[in-house]
């Protein structure tokens, strides 16, 4: 088969265990059209279970995954109104993740591959993040998208700045093409969303914490405490997110010295919390921007769970837009920021490369310089 219309994808490399089918809508190469219909895309998170433990607890996960991958796959086939007949290929999550979580969505795609006789495309998890940008074509009442960051039947075009900002990976990668792009740089320790979760942690707001963050910032004032943007004017296009989860721990500990903490402790967190945002989202979108004027690009898109952070499109937007001329960004509704199985089997229609499903081996640590261009 040179190109298929309708692919059942499957991700599991952390606490999500997702299935999904999408498909193509009219004939032809997805370049030559609108983008990507999802027909069903069904996610089971055990993030709620981990959140009792403040975070992932990989076997843990990996046994919810267990659980939780026939159910996810039936309903997903169900709702897309297909059989495993119907289906073109499938895609799957190789890596990274958390090794027992990718296993069972690994192996449980090379036996639906074998027994069906189907395509099976593996897919690294950090480059599939970026496809939540392709699926443009809208079932009515399907996704909240705001038409502007993700409009209905526009794909982006190349070049294209991409920004990853998910709970393990903060990353800048130039894609020249599908499959073809140059990786600019990464963060040196905590990615942006880790930081979310780990000052979130430290103001006892619950797992996963950038949402929560992002909640208690409505509230509170993104200047009441000064702290640090660390690598804003280094001469890379590398992170580092770890001073500032320090910084956040000192201020804590201050407060609650002068007993600040107690005496307005909704007004400390909301005020903390807003601070902390201001912070991240400043070097995201100032570093963002640089690279892009940098390398001379008019499109931007940004990945991950930490793209459904609000004041990050926002500021994006607004920043991206006042520094590069006729500027197009990208941003997915926040339903697809976050991990699902849509967007694993989006990136398997525009890099459409089948393996062996005997041959496939999950890998925990892949990375984008494994595929990037040199
Ligand atoms: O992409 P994702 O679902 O999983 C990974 O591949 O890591 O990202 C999860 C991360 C978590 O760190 C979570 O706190 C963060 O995305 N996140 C947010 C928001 N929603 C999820 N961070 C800031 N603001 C949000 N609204
Ligand atoms: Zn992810």
């Amino acid at each position: 088969m040179n190109q298929p219309k309708i692919i059942l994808g499957i991700e599991t490399s952390c606490d999500e265990t997702s299935a999904a089918v999408v498909e193509i809508p009219t004939s032809g190469k997805p370049l030559a059209d609108k983008g990507v219909k999802i027909l069903s895309n069904v996610v089971a998170s055990s993030a709620s279970l981990q959140a009792k433990y403040g975070g992932v607890i990989p076997e843990q996960a990996a046994r919810e995954q267990l659980k939780s991958i026939i159910p996810v796959l039936q309903e997903s086939l169900q709702v897309a109104g297909y059989s495993g007949e119907d289906i073109d290929a499938l895609a799957v999550t190789q890596g990274p993740g958390l090794i027992g979580s990718l296993l069972v969505g690994v192996e449980t795609a090379k036996v639906l591959a074998t027994v069906w006789n189907k395509p099976l495309v593996p897919i690294n998890h950090l480059l599939g993040h970026f496809y939540a940008n392709w699926m443009t074509v809208h079932l009515p009442g399907e996704i909240q998208h705001n038409p502007n960051t993700h409009p209905e039947g526009v794909t982006p075009a190349f070049p294209i700045l991409g920004l990853l900002v998910s709970g393990g990976h903060t990353d800048l990668v130039l894609f020249k093409d599908h499959g073809k792009y140059q990786y600019l740089g990464g963060t040196r320790d905590d990615a942006a969303g880790e930081c979310f979760d780990k000052c979130a942690r430290l103001l006892n707001l619950p797992y996963p914490g950038g949402p929560q963050i992002s909640q208690a910032a409505e509230k509170g004032n993104p200047q009441a405490f000064s702290l640090p943007r660390p690598m804003l004017d280094s001469e890379d296009w590398d992170f580092s997110f770890s001073g500032l989860k320090t910084a956040v721990a000192n201020i804590i500990t201050d407060s609650k010295q002068q007993g600040v903490t107690q005496k307005r402790p909704e007004q400390f967190i909301q005020d903390l919390a807003a601070s902390i945002q201001e912070a991240i989202t400043d070097v995201l979108v100032i570093k963002t921007t640089k690279a892009a004027q940098s390398y001379k690009v008019k499109q931007i898109m940004l990945a991950g769970g930490v793209a459904a952070n609000r004041r990050l499109a926002e500021k994006i937007v607004t920043v991206a837009s006042s520094k590069i001329g006729n500027v197009k960004i990208f941003i997915p509704p926040a339903n697809l920021c976050t991990d699902n199985a849509a967007y694993i089997a989006a990136a398997a229609l525009y890099n459409y490369h089948p393996v062996d499903p005997l041959t496939l081996q999950a890998n925990p640590n892949l990375s984008l310089l494994t595929a990037a261009l040199k």
